[in-house]
This record gives structure tokens, C-alpha cells and sequence, in this order.
């Protein structure tokens, strides 16, 4: 007979946790119970100010009434709807509202529900682009050192993560990488975009002559959040997308934490100026009430796909919850949100106050760059000799004991909180960030 064990209280075991040192976490747990606006709460009632937005993603702050009572409606009338081959009327809706805000042009909509899987679908639908016009040897993809993607093999292997590749070996082949941006003797302690560094991009002239018309696309991070904020340096972009159109390669830019207004425009490439073939999205689309990702392509991607293709299914991808109604509706009420408050701009008035608030740490001992854009900071520490991260990860707790989240990657902290951070906030997050690296020894 099925029997169902009743589990003990205050069991922590059975959660394999994501990205997660489980043995040290377990011993030591640091649960989060709660949230509302710009803070988070402990199970014992300790008010937690977040400094990262929950993971870059709760971009109009915590327990947003209009999202909830959206959820719940929609759950109330259907909770579910298959997408293949039929559909409902709220993942239209959402779509169209995407498209409003996307940059002219990237007005076709692919629903997924993460940004791993956003990823891996931008470079399907780059293949599958190419084949639909005849250059099917378009198979290569070109990622960056030093970038995120996901965890999909797709994103994976573009990637430029050394720790998120190693411990599983079989990668995509026809996968080439171009050099990070990242210039310390050169653009430490820059305000915004750095000024050198866009002679980077020309690597993918070498590439492009090495490999000849076989790259399909290059996909970038407008700012890499992951490995530790790197802005790009200007006139970068611009000039990857001279090189991509020179030699028909589609670029995709991948926006899973630049999107919603996090640095200052609803997407990196309005902010950056340049306007790629396809653009990936995640987080900020729900605020993180419910998961999901989706996939902006032009409409010359599209129409190449779907009228390239017979009568029938044009593209052999897509998932069950693509469209999902409860994250569908989360992601209306979401973008109305950043409408009606205009996130995007409240990010533009406060950045100078934050860009002055972060490089404030400049001074303080062991910090060796403060990076910035929007609502990004990344602050690098000299590392502990012997031991990488082990000083950030430490600053990290400190910062939490003492009532403030932040997120490390190596020996850099990352903040990036919700849009409607207020002054006071802004000091008190650099403020016990400073006390908590002059706190943690050297
Ligand atoms: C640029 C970028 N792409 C993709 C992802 C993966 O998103 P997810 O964790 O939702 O799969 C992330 C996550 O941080 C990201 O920053």
C-alpha cells in the first residue's frame, strides 16, 4: 500500500537548495518568511532591507497587491490552458503588452518560464532562422568569457562561467567564446560605462574569419549581472552589431536582468542604444509573483521562421506553461505597474544618488572597483590570500546579521534592488556594506 510519511517540523533535508553550499546552509540556515515593498522578514520577525531585488528579479518591490489579486483571479476563472495548437485570451494579452514595450521591431513574443529557458530558445530560434533561409551551415554560437545564461546545456555552453561548466564535461560543440570586457588597470572606480574597451568586440572579426558563414549568433548580456556587474565598455555594443550585420549574424542580447527598467529604460538596449535581433527576458517580467521568461524576436526572425515554413507547426520547441494564465496575468498586472509608476524613470532620478552612494566605498580599504549603471553596483574586494570568496561570502553574512541582503559572486558584491528604493534605503545598504568590509578581516 502507498503510505505518505509525515515529515518531521524543521525539516531542512529533503531541498536539494539550487547554487547553495547545503552543508554549510543547513547547519546554519537563514530562512526568509516574509516580504513587502523594499524588505524581507525572517520567521522570527527580523526585518531584512533587500539589496538584490530577491535575485534581480522583484523589480517593483515586494507583495504588490495589483499582481496578487491578479494571480487570484486568474487562478479563480482557469488555471490552466494548453498553448500548443490552441489558446487563451490572457497570454495574448500579455504578449502584446511585452511587444508595447520592447524596442521597435522586436514585436514577436515566445512565452518560456525562466531565464535558462529563455536562453536555450533564443538560440533555437537563431538556428532554426538560418536553416528557414536556406544557411543551414549556420550552426556556430558564439558566447562571452565571463557570462550567464542559464543552466540549460544551451546557455551552459555559452556561458563563460568557469565553475558552472566544469563539473559536467559534455558541453554544445560549434561553440566559441568572445573576450570578457572586463579592464581593471584601465576602467577601475568608472562611473557608468566605461570608456575603454570597445576595440574587445572586434574579436568577433577574428571569429567570424576563423569560422567563415558558419556562425549562427552571438549572444551577450547588455551588462553581465552574474559574474560580478560588468558594465560594457562604451561604444561596445554598437560595435558588435556593425560586425554581426557585416557578416549575418544574428545578435541576441540577453536581458533576463537588464529588463524592466532596471538600468534606467525598459530594456539594456534602449539605455545602450542598440537594438539587437532577439532579447531575452525573465525575472522582472512577473516581478517573480510566478515564474516566467519569453523570447522578443524581429519580426524578419519570425516571419522567416513561420512563413518559411509548410502549413503546419513552424517551430518544434515550446513548453507546457508557455503562456501559463496565472503568470500571464502576473506579468499584466506587473507591466502595468511599471507603467503607471513609471520604474524605468524612478531609476533615472535616483541613479546619480546611488552612483555617488557606491563609490563612496571607494575608500574603504580592500575595495579595489565600484562598477555601476541604473540601479547596479558591483563592488570588488581585494580576495583573502589563499582563500577567493571567502571574504565576500563573509561580508555577505555580515551584511544579513545585520539586517541587509546582498549577493556576492568571487570576491565582488552585486546589489540590485527593487525600483522603488527611497534615499534612505540607498544609505543604509552602502552604509552597512562599508561597516561590514571594514567588520570582516582583510
Ligand atoms: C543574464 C541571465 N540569463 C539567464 C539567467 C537564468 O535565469 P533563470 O535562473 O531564471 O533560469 C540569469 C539568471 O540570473 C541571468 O542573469
Amino acid at each position: 500500500m502507498n503510505e505518505i510519511r509525515p515529515s518531521r517540523p524543521n525539516n531542512l533535508d529533503a531541498f536539494w537548495m539550487p547554487f547553495s553550499d547545503n552543508k554549510y546552509f543547513k547547519g546554519t540556515p537563514r530562512l526568509l518568511a516574509r516580504a513587502e515593498g523594499m524588505s524581507y522578514f525572517t520567521p522570527d520577525g527580523t526585518e531584512i532591507l533587500d539589496g538584490t531585488a530577491g535575485l534581480w528579479c522583484c523589480n517593483a518591490g515586494h507583495g504588490r497587491r495589483e499582481i496578487t489579486e491578479a494571480i487570484q483571479k486568474q487562478a479563480a476563472v482557469m488555471d490552466f490552458a494548453p498553448t500548443f495548437q490552441l489558446g487563451h485570451p490572457i497570454a495574448f494579452e500579455a504578449a502584446a503588452r511585452v511587444a508595447e514595450m520592447t524596442p521597435e521591431g522586436l514585436d514577436r513574443v515566445f512565452f518560456v518560464n525562466s531565464g535558462s529557458e529563455a536562453a536555450d530558445t533564443a538560440l533555437k530560434i537563431a538556428l532554426a532562422y538560418h536553416r528557414a533561409r536556406g544557411e543551414a551551415q549556420r550552426v556556430r554560437l558564439i558566447g562571452r568569457e565571463r557570462a550567464y545564461h542559464g543552466v540549460g546545456f544551451g546557455g551552459m555552453s555559452v556561458g563563460g562561467i568557469g565553475p558552472n561548466r566544469k563539473q559536467f564535461g559534455a558541453q554544445l560543440p560549434y561553440v566559441d567564446h568572445l573576450p570578457h570586457t572586463h579592464l581593471p588597470a584601465r576602467n577601475a572606480f568608472s562611473r557608468g560605462l566605461p570608456p575603454h574597451g570597445a576595440e574587445l568586440a572586434d574579436a568577433l572579426e577574428n571569429l567570424a574569419a576563423l569560422h567563415g558563414d558558419t556562425i549562427a549568433a552571438v549572444i551577450v548580456e547588455p551588462v553581465a549581472g552574474s559574474t560580478g556587474v560588468l558594465v560594457p565598455p562604451e561604444g561596445y555594443l554598437q560595435r558588435l552589431r556593425q560586425i554581426c550585420d557585416k557578416h549575418g549574424i544574428l545578435l541576441i542580447f540577453d536581458e533576463v536582468i537588464t529588463g524592466f527598467g532596471r538600468i534606467g529604460a525598459n530594456f539594456g538596449a534602449e539605455r545602450l542604444g542598440v537594438t539587437p535581433d532577439i532579447m531575452t527576458m525573465a525575472k522582472g517580467l512577473t516581478n517573480a509573483a510566478v515564474p516566467m521568461g519569453a523570447v522578443a524576436t524581429s519580426n524578419g526572425v519570425y516571419d522567416a521562421i513561420v512563413n518559411g515554413m509548410p502549413a503546419g507547426i513552424e517551430l518544434f520547441h515550446g513548453y507546457t506553461y508557455s503562456g501559463h494564465p496565472l503568470a500571464s496575468a502576473a506579468a499584466i498586472a506587473t507591466l502595468e505597474l511599471h507603467r503607471s509608476e513609471d520604474l524605468p524613470g524612478r531609476v533615472r532620478a535616483i541613479e546619480p544618488y546611488w552612483q555617488d552612494a557606491a563609490h563612496s566605498l571607494r575608500d574603504v580599504p580592500g575595495v579595489i572597483d565600484v562598477r555601476d549603471i541604473g540601479l547596479i553596483a558591483g563592488i570588488e574586494l581585494e580576495p583573502r590570500k589563499g582563500k577567493p570568496g571567502a571574504r565576500a561570502m563573509e561580508v555577505f553574512r555580515w551584511c544579513f546579521d545585520n539586517g541587509v541582503l546582498t549577493r556576492v559572486t568571487g570576491d565582488i558584491v552585486a546589489l540590485s534592488p527593487p525600483l522603488i528604493i527611497e534615499k534612505p534605503h540607498v544609505d543604509r545598504l552602502f552604509g552597512t556594506l562599508a561597516d561590514a568590509i571594514c567588520a570582516v578581516p582583510a
